[in-house]
């Protein structure tokens, strides 16, 4: 089975995507565009595709997926316009820079019988997937608490155009918060409220790469930002996201339970290595092997921390679409995740808990095997 998919925003992430495309046996490329033709043109050489004019690759009946990888401040319009030419629209994250905004672009799609697809897919990552494995089969116990963190001394140390990244709709919040949020919904299930405390580093950063380095940047939102969010299940997880840490030793993700702790690595990337005192003891390894999704990208094991299966998310939707089954990175758990993460804003801002009204079921676990077959089901 291959699906037609079509790409709007040619930008640093979209390699990634048409590298998973080109790997996966479900996914078929049918064309890429961006506001700069320029931008679609040179990612259609790199990758082999074909550039189009927006409304041209809109129009395309063989296109039913559109992939949206513009910059967060467009996501709403962009996906908006995909709905209306009829075709399920997959997004990167954040679903939207607003959770009002994304709010009305779910409710568009359900009446519009349409499939609202969210990044981050990491969470299907094999360590990912062995830990959320781990805590179901009880491994720690009821989980009570956990401290997860993503954590860097600035993205405009690598980014070429990172001003996006300082502006309303993303700082670390908004653009690394979803991993962290997404990773712990899927362990852990929704989250009913949030408590947190916010700072800026720097006023301006200084772009440190690419063919604008020196270029100032003013930063508008918070860049280190520390949450609580407290879980429906009980469990209470500390939340750190930071672009202002020269190093540090904490760990990524850790979750305590009742009999034990699980220690695994970050939800930025699928691969990695995961440990547990469950069962008492010492520390061991969990086999995260029996997850792998290396046969996808032939390229990374479930050992290498910077695996990357980005597109994974799309080609699990495009299979669930045919089978009529729910597709994992979903719009409601995207919805969810943007709402704790607009929370967490608000929390700082006004130094109250904020509730939140939004839930969703946790994504159903992937079978352990290698390859996309396990997503066939
Ligand atoms: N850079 C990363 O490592 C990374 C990783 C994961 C996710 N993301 C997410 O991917 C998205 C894109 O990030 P990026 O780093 O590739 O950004 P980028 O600025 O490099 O690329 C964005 C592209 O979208 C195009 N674009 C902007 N508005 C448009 C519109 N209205 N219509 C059509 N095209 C439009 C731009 O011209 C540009 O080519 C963001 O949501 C980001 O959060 C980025």
């Amino acid at each position: 089975m291959t699906i037609g998919i079509g790409i709007i925003g040619c930008g640093f992430i979209s390699d990634a995507y048409l590298r998973g495309a080109a790997r996966s046996g479900h996914l078929s490329v049918l064309g890429v565009a961006d506001i700069v033709p320029e931008a679609a043109a040179a990612k259609a050489d790199a990758h082999g595709v074909a550039a189009r004019p927006i409304d041209d690759l809109l129009a395309d009946p063989a296109v039913e997926i559109v992939v949206n990888l513009t910059v967060p401040l467009a996501h709403a319009e962009v996906s908006t316009r995909i709905l209306d030419a009829g075709k399920h629209v997959y997004t990167e994250k954040p679903l939207a820079a607003t959770f009002s905004a994304a709010s009305a672009l779910v409710a568009h799609a359900a009446q519009a019988g349409l499939r609202v697809g969210c990044a981050p897919d990491t969470f299907f990552g094999a360590p990912h997937q062995a830990i959320r494995r781990a805590v179901d089969e009880g491994v720690i116990g009821r989980v009570v608490g956990g401290s997860v963190g993503f954590y860097n001394p600035g993205m405009e140390s690598w980014h070429p155009a990172p001003d996006f990244l300082f502006k309303p709709g993303a700082g670390p919040v908004l653009d690394a918060g979803p991993y962290l949020a997404t990773y712990l919904v899927n362990l852990l299930g929704p989250v009913r409220s949030v408590v947190a405390a916010g700072s800026r580093g720097r006023d301006r950063r200084t772009i440190a790469t690419g063919p604008r380095r020196g270029e100032h940047i003013e930063v508008e939102v918070d860049t280190t930002v520390n949450a609580v969010l407290e879980f429906a299940s009980g469990a209470d997880v500390a939340l750190t996201v930071s672009w202002d840490v020269p190093g540090t030793t904490r760990p990524p993700i850790e979750v305590y339970g009742e009999t034990g702790t699980l220690s695994g690595p970050t939800p930025n990337w699928f691969g990695g290595e995961v440990r547990t005192t469950g069962g008492g003891g010492e520390w061991r390894d969990i086999d995260v092997s029996r997850f792998a999704f290396g046969e996808i990208t032939g390229e990374a094991r479930p050992g290498v921390i910077v695996a990357d299966y980005r597109s994974i998310g799309i080609v699990d939707m495009a299979l669930a679409l045919r089978s009529g089954r729910p597709h994992r990175a979903s719009g409601d758990l995207a919805l969810h995740v943007l709402e704790v993460l607009e929370g967490i804003l608000t929390a700082a801002a006004e130094g109250r808990r904020i509730e939140m009204a939004t839930t969703c079921e946790r994504p159903a676990p992937l079978p352990p095997g290698a390859g996309e077959e396990v997503l066939e089901g």
